[in-house]
């Protein structure tokens, strides 16, 4: 099991089908399990973004692809050199879920499209997950044709041929395609060959103002602790752009609801940054890169259960606006995708009205808006639980189609 030994510099989501075996990947590439947290466990799905680091290394004096690994020692016996690490984002493939994995989006700086060599292409989430890299604009992309392990050559080959024909006129379309068995660590070295030339780590200005999306945020005090053994409320999520410093001020937007005379409002919490936790070391100050875990010196009640997950922290006074309404730019899709035959509701996406509502996912905030007017191709919506947004935004549009919210657009904050 190979530990990150430095922040991760990149973020690359793990996305696919339903049981194509994103997980294993991951656990694969890092010797550790995305699906950690018991609540997942129980549902047997990742269900919150799931990260796991991986230090990609190579073999001095040993050729292309076999010089690549994620292990410290090589088959000679000596040491490898380190590479980078990377952070898996492990976007869960349950099709109800799609507005994480879109959350996560926002957060991702290239994608690894997991596809099973075993069924035909595309399965649901499949297309699904590669019409959201699509409209969110990941560009970098691996496509990973996985469990080859399970198929016989002409079968792998077949598979191979309709992941191409399946990409053709996406962003995807000049993706290289890795055989790989995750469950057998078979051409793992490939894989990891094709993200180090695909997905580069993007070029950070550390002069810019901090920005973190919250995607948890924890109480960490074991039931009875007393006063003095209390820690402050834990948030974790991605810090996109600036650098935090233990030390620094932070601010937390919207931040609270309170309720004065009959008044309900949203004020936004301050507080200073006690602790950093970065990859799985704690560091004084962390660039953008991987989960980031933040001590704070919140009462830990604020933070307890994820209540501050889809929030936005930085510096005091430069976050973006706190919205309880916003106008938005809307590009539809075409058709619903990813629909089951059997599946009742159209397939056609029809123009938005005013009246209905959508769930709207901005940075790792889900909101339901209810739409106050529509126009063509803008709309305005009334929140019912505000977000921290600038302008420019890119907002997944979800709108409810038989039984469940399908994605049918990307807005843009205007
Ligand atoms: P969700 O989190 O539910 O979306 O699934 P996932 O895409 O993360 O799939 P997961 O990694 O949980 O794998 C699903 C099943 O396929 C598990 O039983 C794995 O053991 C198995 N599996 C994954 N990769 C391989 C592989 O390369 N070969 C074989 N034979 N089995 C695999």
């Amino acid at each position: 099991m190979t530990q990150a030994n430095t922040q991760p510099e990149v973020n690359i989501g793990l996305v696919g089908h339903v049981d194509h075996g994103k997980t294993t990947l991951v656990q694969a590439l890092s010797g550790s399990w995305t699906d950690q947290h018991s609540e997942e466990m129980k549902r047997g799905i990742s269900i919150r973004l799931g990260y796991a680091d991986a230090t990609f290394r190579r073999c001095p004096g040993v050729d292309e692809p076999e010089c690549y690994t994620t292990d410290e020692e090589c088959p000679d016996g000596s040491e490898s050199e380190p590479l980078r690490t990377v952070s898996f984002v492990d976007a869960p493939g349950h099709e109800t879920l799609m507005a994480t994995m879109l959350s996560g989006a926002s957060i991702m700086d290239g994608a690894v499209l997991v596809v099973s060599a075993t069924e035909d292409v595309p399965q649901a989430q499949t297309e699904e997950h590669l019409m959201a890299l699509d409209l969110i604009g990941i560009e970098n992309i691996v496509i990973a044709q996985n469990k080859v392990d399970l198929v016989d050559r002409d079968r792998a080959v077949d598979n191979y041929e309709q992941i191409r024909e399946f990409v053709e006129g996406t962003v995807a379309e000049n993706a290289p395609i890795v055989p790989v068995s995750a469950g057998q660590e078979v051409n793992l070295d490939l894989l990891i060959q094709a993200i180090e030339a695909e997905i580069p780590t993007p070029e950070r200005d550390p002069d810019e103002d901090a920005r973190m999306f919250a995607a948890r945020s924890f109480d960490i005090n074991r039931p009875g602790a007393t006063a003095d053994e209390l820690k402050g409320g834990v948030v974790g999520g991605s810090l996109v752009q600036g650098e935090l410093s233990v030390g620094g001020g932070l601010e937390i937007r919207p931040g609270r609801e309170v309720e004065e005379e009959g008044q309900t409002e949203w004020r936004p919490l301050e507080t200073s940054i006690r602790s950093l936790q970065a990859g799985e070391r704690s560091v004084e100050s962390a660039k953008p890169g991987g989960l980031l875990g933040v001590g704070t010196g919140l009462d830990p009640s604020l933070t307890k259960g994820d209540a501050l997950a889809g929030q936005v922290a930085g510096e005091p006074g430069t976050l973006p606006p706190t919205r309880h309404e916003f106008e938005m730019q809307v590009d539809l899709l075409d058709r619903v995708v990813g629909k089951e035959d059997d599946e009742s509701g159209e397939s056609d996406i029809e123009e938005i009205s005013t009246g209905e509502p959508l769930m709207l996912t901005v940075g790792t905030a889900t909101t339901v808006g209810a739409v106050t007017s529509a126009r063509d191709g803008e709309c305005e919506v009334k929140l019912k639980r505000p977000v921290c947004a600038e302008e420019g935004a890119q907002i997944a549009i979800n709108r409810r189609v038989g039984a469940r919210w399908r994605l049918i657009g990307v807005g843009t904050l205007s």
